[in-house]
């Protein structure tokens, strides 16, 4: 029997999930019904935040973030290289700059102190990237933003299910965001969330996702009226309650999901010990969400086509944000951040996602190593 592809990462589905769009399909509200708010408590329960806003996806959720937060042209926004392209993009999309700062090699997370180094008085924001699944130093960069009057946001796109010291990723920073894309922890095919503390930039994400309009759709329903009126310049950023069934139906088995993807890493760390191909660090007092493994080789390229070449759907992540041609356009140059230039040429991400069998890793490790 030919052995089956195994992509770098995939979602797990199952007759529960199925059955819980299926219900929505049925119910009277297929969006900006009831189900998104189920979904926004169900993940505020998890994390322990206080409000959640559920939108229709990560890139979104970071959009309104940037918005509520008030950056805009003349502002600056710290953020890492090593990350997803949309984590800068909404530092753009508000018209501020975005200023990358270097990652520590160990872990490709946002170095501290190459973000002190980078904060100027234009500086509004620092966004961590918690890569992979594994939480930034949230208590470093907490400090830097306190001391600098900055607002503080985490890029949680890769870490649903991951705890710094005894915290759950969600509480870390001012603002935390998640993105549900079919790779990621959990998923609601597209979509994504933003959560804070602060019932008034909860308020305000919640009025950018619906066009910047005073009442939704069921808020005017219930009281038996039709005026709204449109007070921002906000977006269809909405999420559906299709979407949202799926999401609340998967968050049930995300603990179980993050036991087996942090066993799985395990037993790719026993069989790479010891050889050239090296794993990122995982840091002490932290829970990883193992969302990639990501391992650095010297022989990136050839190992790359000969994993690919024996059915092994290996990836890179990521491209320095600031090396793609639209950044170039921009005037930003090579050699900006260098650790993250050198790990670029390094990295390489092994398939890794629940339903994964223990006979698989192996089998990549096998072909790794071959
Ligand atoms: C680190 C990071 N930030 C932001 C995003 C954007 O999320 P979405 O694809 O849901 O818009 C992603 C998704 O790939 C990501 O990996």
């Amino acid at each position: 029997m030919s052995e089956r592809f195994l992509p770098y990462g995939r979602q797990s589905i199952d007759d529960s999930d199925i059955k819980a769009v299926v219900e929505v399909l049925k119910s009277d509200w297929l969006t900006t019904g009831p189900a998104v708010a189920h979904f926004e408590e169900t993940v505020c329960a998890f994390t322990g935040a206080a409000h959640a806003v559920a939108v229709s996806s990560g890139t979104a959720a970071l959009h309104v973030t940037m918005m509520a937060l008030d950056i805009g042209p003349g502002d600056e926004v710290i953020v890492p290289p090593v990350t997803f392209a949309a984590t800068s993009n909404a530092v753009l999309y508000c018209g501020a700059r975005p200023v990358f700062a270097d990652v520590d090699p160990r872990t490709l997370l946002l170095d501290p102190e190459a973000v002190a180094a980078a904060i100027t008085p234009r500086t509004r924001a620092i966004v961590g990237v918690d890569y992979a699944g594994q939480p930034c130093d949230w208590d470093a960069l907490r400090a830097l933003a306190r001391r600098h009057g900055l607002a503080l946001v985490a890029d949680a796109c890769h870490a649903l299910g991951g705890e710094y010291r005894g915290r759950r990723v969600g509480t870390l920073a001012d603002v935390t965001v998640f993105s549900f894309h079919p790779v990621k922890p959990v998923t609601t095919g597209e979509g994504g969330m933003a959560l804070t503390d602060d019932p008034g930039l909860a308020e305000r994400m919640r009025h950018l996702r619906g066009h910047g309009i005073t009442s939704t759709a069921a808020q005017r329903e219930a009281a038996g009226g039709w005026f709204y009126e449109m007070t921002s310049l906000g977006y269809n950023y909405r999420i559906c309650d299709i979407q949202c069934a799926l999401g609340t139906s998967q968050m049930a088995r995300l603990p179980g999901w993050v036991e087996r993807r942090n066993a799985l890493a395990r037993r790719y760390d026993a069989a790479l010990a010891g050889t050239a191909v090296r794993p990122l660090e995982t840091l002490p007092d932290i829970r990883h969400a193992r969302h990639l493994y990501v391992v650095r080789t010297p022989d990136r390229d050839s190992r790359f086509r000969a994993l690919r070449a024996a059915g092994i759907g290996v990836n890179v992540h990521y491209i320095p944000v600031y090396l793609h041609p639209y950044y170039r356009s921009l005037g930003y140059e090579p050699g900006l951040c260098p650790v993250s230039e050198a790990a670029f040429a390094e990295i390489l991400t092994l398939p890794l996602w629940p339903g994964m069998e223990d006979g698989e890793v192996d089998r990549v490790v096998r072909e790794l190593l071959s």
